[in-house]
This record gives C-alpha cells, sequence and structure tokens, in this order.
C-alpha cells in the first residue's frame, strides 16, 4: 500500500460534481495532503480524511500531537503566516479551506462548519447578553437583503428556541443574562446553541466538556450527539479522553506528531489495535472493562516540542519495538485513509 496520502485518498470517492446536486454523495469534509507549517515548524504532515453526513468522527492524541492545529486549519482560523499546503473541501459550500478569502471563510463559519472550543469563556463576549450573541450568529448568516427590524421577532423565538434545545432551563431568562452569570456547564451550553445556531453541515468540538464536571459533561455530549444526529449533519470531535470517544463516536483518528498514524471504526481501533502508538494510548486510558485496581501503564518518554519529532516513524524514539525499519516513514496498511494504520511492527493479539 502506498505511503502516499493522494494515492490513498484515490480508495475514497473522488467525484466533485456541484453542491446543490440532488442526492450529493460528496463527504462533507474532504481533507487531502494536509500539511501545516508555523515558523519553519512542519506541525501537521499529510493529513488525509473524510467524513460523511450523518458520521460522528473522534481525532485523539496526547496533549501537543496537533489536534487543535487541525481543527484550527479546518476552519481557516490558523495564526497569520502559517504555511498550508493541500486541500480541506467542504462540500456544503463548495470550497477549499486551503486558499479560501477571508469574506468566503466567513460565510462558510457557522453555516457549513462550526466549532466549539474547550474554553466557553473565550467564545463569548463579555460585555454582550447571551441571548444577543445566539441572535448576532443568526442574522450574520440569515438571508442578506431583509431588514433586521423585520426579522427581529422571528430572531427572538429562534433565540429561545436553541437555548431550550441545549438544555437551559429558563431560556428567556438566560438570554438575558451576562457571560459570567452563567455557571460553566451553562456557558458550554450556549456556545453549543451557537455553534448549532445555522445547522452546520459539519461541527468540529475541540474538547468541549473537559472544564466541565462530570454529569453536566454527559448532558453536553448527549445534547452534541442529539443535535448531530437530529440535523443528519458531521461531527469530528477532538479530545484524549478515550472514554469519552468511545460513547460519542463510531470512528476515530489517531495522531501523534502532526499525522495520523491509525484509523477506523472505534469497535475495532479500541479492542485490536494495530499501531503501536493506539495500543500505548490504549493502556494508559480508563477505558470500560479496565480494571479500576491495576494502576494505567504510561507511553515512554514524553511527546517532543513542535518539530523535534524523529525521522521515518514519528513514534520510533517511544516505542519498544522500534527497529531500524522503523527509521524509514512506514506505509500506509489498508483498504483507505478511513480504515488502516502506519506501522511496521504492528500489534495483532486480540485484546
Ligand atoms: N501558533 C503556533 N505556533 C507554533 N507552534 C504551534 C502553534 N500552535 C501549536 N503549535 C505547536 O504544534 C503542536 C501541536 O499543538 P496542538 O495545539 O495542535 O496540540 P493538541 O493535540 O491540540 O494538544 P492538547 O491536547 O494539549 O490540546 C505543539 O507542539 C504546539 O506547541
Ligand atoms: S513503525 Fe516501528 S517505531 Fe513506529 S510504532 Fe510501529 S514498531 Fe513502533
Ligand atoms: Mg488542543
Amino acid at each position: 500500500m502506498s505511503a502516499n496520502p493522494a494515492d490513498r485518498a484515490a480508495a475514497g470517492p473522488a467525484a466533485h460534481g456541484h453542491s446543490s446536486v440532488v442526492g450529493d454523495e460528496r463527504p462533507v469534509l474532504d481533507v487531502r495532503g494536509l500539511s501545516v507549517s508555523i515558523g519553519g515548524h512542519d506541525l501537521l504532515h499529510d493529513l488525509t480524511f473524510s467524513i460523511r453526513r450523518g458520521e460522528r468522527v473522534g481525532l485523539i492524541g496526547e496533549s501537543g500531537s496537533g489536534k487543535s492545529l487541525t481543527s484550527l486549519a479546518l476552519l481557516g482560523l490558523l495564526p497569520e503566516g502559517a504555511r498550508v499546503t493541500g486541500s480541506a473541501r467542504l462540500a456544503g459550500a463548495d470550497l477549499d479551506v486551503v486558499g479560501a478569502s477571508d469574506r468566503e471563510l466567513a460565510q462558510a463559519r457557522g453555516n457549513d462548519v462550526s466549532m466549539v472550543f474547550q474554553e466557553p469563556m473565550t467564545a463569548l463576549n463579555p460585555t454582550m447578553r447571551v441571548g444577543a450573541q445566539v441572535a448576532e450568529t443568526i442574522l450574520m448568516h440569515a438571508g442578506r437583503g431583509g431588514r433586521p427590524e423585520a426579522r427581529r421577532g422571528p430572531v427572538r423565538e429562534r433565540v429561545t428556541t436553541l437555548l431550550e434545545q441545549v438544555g437551559l432551563p429558563s431560556p428567556a431568562e438566560i438570554a438575558r443574562a451576562y457571560p459570567h452569570q452563567l455557571s460553566g456547564g451553562q456557558r458550554q451550553r450556549v456556545v453549543l446553541a451557537i455553534a448549532l445556531a445555522n445547522d452546520p453541515e459539519l461541527l468540529v468540538c475541540d474538547e468541549p466538556t473537559t472544564a466541565l464536571d462530570v454529569t453536566v459533561q454527559a448532558r453536553v455530549l448527549d445534547l452534541i450527539v442529539r443535535g448531530v444526529e437530529t440535523r443528519n449533519s458531521a461531527l469530528l470531535f477532538i479530545t484524549h479522553d478515550l472514554p469519552v470517544v468511545a460513547t460519542v463516536c463510531e470512528r476515530v483518528l489517531v495522531m501523534y506528531g502532526g499525522r495520523i498514524v491509525e484509523a477506523g471504526p472505534v469497535s475495532e481501533v479500541f479492542t485490536r489495535p494495530r499501531h503501536r502508538y493506539t495500543e500505548g494510548l490504549l493502556g494508559a486510558s480508563d477505558l470500560e472493562g479496565a480494571d479500576p485496581l491495576t494502576p494505567l501503564e504510561t507511553i515512554p518518554g514524553s511527546v517532543p516540542p513542535a518539530g523535534m519529532f524523529p525521522e521515518g516513524c514519528v513514534f520510533r524514539t517511544r516505542c519498544a519495538h522500534a527497529t531500524s525499519e522503523c527509521e524509514v516513514l512506514p506505509p500506509w496498511s489498508g483498504a483507505s485513509p478511513e480504515h488502516g494504520y502506519a506501522c511496521v511492527h504492528p500489534a495483532g493479539v486480540d485484546r
């Protein structure tokens, strides 16, 4: 199997018609050979994957693997000066985020792709009532041309409905509150309401519940899953929390050193990992079935700083199975970019 992601991608659907075609089967998101360097450091390498309507895909990896950078690249939010190659197509907008203008990106955000960040306070304006912030998102993308006054009534109703949908009690009261008057869980629901306001085709969530306590976390996760299910949209869910991925997603991408090292159905990857990094991640996680009295294993060493990953297999400086063969970039083994791994000495034992 080729290591070239363009060849790997050829195994996936290739047709690119127009977004308005009835029965359009193109993936909502189609990423091919996406690479990013910032300040002379190559941080993301040759990412190739796609997400279809109705799919919930997890992106996992330790801190510093490149998960957040991937999400920023998909929304066109990388810092000025970042060098980006490859493509990341949003079918709904019929737009390649790579090379898109600020105007095109602003139009796509909200309608075609929207994002829930880890820390809700950074996503909210502290000086504005939350209802007005939800309304602003709706109006920003509402049919251009109509007078805002004419839409004020329906927009207010829509704001209340959205706040209700994300499980906020007394939505009218919440709408009048400022962000600091709400709890962390309430703020994260407001952020989710804003993200869902315009029925985006793709929702990207980056550690959306890390700051929340366990019961609130479960409710917010449930809202995300239901929001995606009822809209038949697509989800990219970023986290280092494997049990959460097992609950929320049906497919998973494993990232290390800015590369996707393994991909496949959660049911398979989490029970029969192939890449030695995935195997290490699973050993270090408390997935259901783990003995609570057995201490978790840890992956030896730590994630190298940006630009300091080794040549060849990015994991080889921490891998107990590394040999000289691993000094060359391992080829992708698998039928498609969505299902396979890049490891020359894969794990094969049933867990
Ligand atoms: N703007 C930037 N300029 C330079 N390097 C950056 C920038 N943003 C991220 N990096 C580097 O890129 C690598 C990946 O960072 P990223 O934030 O994507 O990790 P992550 O997988 O999201 O980690 P975490 O789980 O901690 O959120 C890190 O080494 C980080 O230092
Ligand atoms: S390719 Fe080699 S170094 Fe990389 S994970 Fe597999 S065995 Fe370890
Ligand atoms: Mg991150």
